[in-house]
């Protein structure tokens, strides 16, 4: 397995309300020591105040950040990511953070085409001032539902460039129609953040570009435990230690509040990090990592459950 990054703890030095269901957070650290730089399109993750790892992707200007900015959406169906740093994050409140990484990098291109939907103006509003910055040709296209969910609409309009922002009023026939931009491929690049159906458009859109030239963040703060989650037993084969996990926390979480150690990464069942080897019982698995062979013997403990009964992890 591999080694979970150094964390630091940094302290939440601001917050402000971007939409009705957005909020932003600005991070430094306790004593004003330096952050590591990051490029546009990089993340952070965040141990919220829940004890769920979430990805955020970074806003502000990388080069030599005195603070960290996120933004991000409360989701209705959040447990222990969007919802308890909404409720529990405020002015003062001190989070455990990864360094940065950057899985969504700008790569050197004659134009660039930057579409984001909803929250994925994160990562793509800071590829707008970075692209502004460099006096790079650029086009922006931003989707969301009304103007009062918008975030950072008039930072986003102050942009060079050509930016549009579209309201489709949450009708998915109303979505803003991308055909023109795809129709002839041209030598531009383009980058794409926003929910699954925008990701999914653009990708029906683009199949007949050169491959490499559509990127896409297609990571979101993923809400891994379900409504009707129930709650379970694991137990270390090692030690023989029993761990309860509650119906709103994944094997991981249960563990780390447990005390035992553990590495994970995405925490979203696509990185394969937290790969473990199930002893016996019968997981229900929801991750994207592992092959048909392998899901008798392992599991992946930041995302799969219980089918039923206790797992007998090698831990
Ligand atoms: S931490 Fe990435 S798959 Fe579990």
């Amino acid at each position: 397995m591999t080694e979970e990054p150094a964390s630091r703890e940094l302290v939440v030095v601001a917050r402000r309300a971007l939409t009705p269901d957005i909020a932003e957070f600005t991070l430094a650290d306790p004593e004003g020591a330096a952050l590591d730089p990051f490029e546009p399109g990089a993340h952070i993750t965040v141990e919220t105040p829940a004890g769920a790892m979430r990805r955020y992707s970074l806003v502000n200007d990388g080069d030599a950040p005195a603070t960290y900015v996120i933004a991000l959406k409360r989701e209705a169906d959040s447990r222990g990511g969007s919802a308890s740093m909404h409720a529990e994050a405020q002015e003062g409140t001190r989070l455990r953070v990864q360094p940065p990484e950057n899985s969504f990098p700008l790569v050197e291109a004659p134009s660039y085409l930057l579409i984001a939907g909803g929250i994925g103006i994160t990562p793509i509003q800071a590829m707008g001032r970075a692209l502004q910055a460099r006096g790079k040709p650029f086009e922006m296209i931003y989707c969301t539902r009304d103007a009062e969910g918008t975030a950072y609409r008039d930072e986003v309009a102050a942009l060079g460039g050509k930016v549009t922002i579209h309201h489709d009023g949450g009708d998915i026939d109303a979505m803003y129609d991308f055909w023109d931009h795809f129709e002839k491929p041209t030598a531009a690049h383009v980058y794409c953040c926003g929910p699954s159906p925008l990701m999914e458009e653009i990708r029906a859109v683009s199949g007949h570009w050169p491959e490499g030239r559509i990127h896409f963040e297609d990571f979101k703060p993923v809400e891994v435990v379900r409504a009707d989650d129930v709650a379970f037993t694991v137990r270390l084969a090692s030690t023989g230690a029993v761990v309860e996990v509650p119906e709103d926390r994944t094997i991981l979480e249960a563990l780390r509040d447990a005390g035992v150690r553990t590495v994970s990464s995405c925490e979203s069942g696509t990185c394969g990090t937290c790969r473990t080897r199930l002893i016996s019982g019968t997981a229900d698995h929801r991750d994207m990592v592992l092959m048909d062979e392998e899901k008798d013997s392992h599991i992946m403990i930041c995302i799969s459950r219980s089918a039923g009964g206790e797992l007998v992890l090698d831990l």
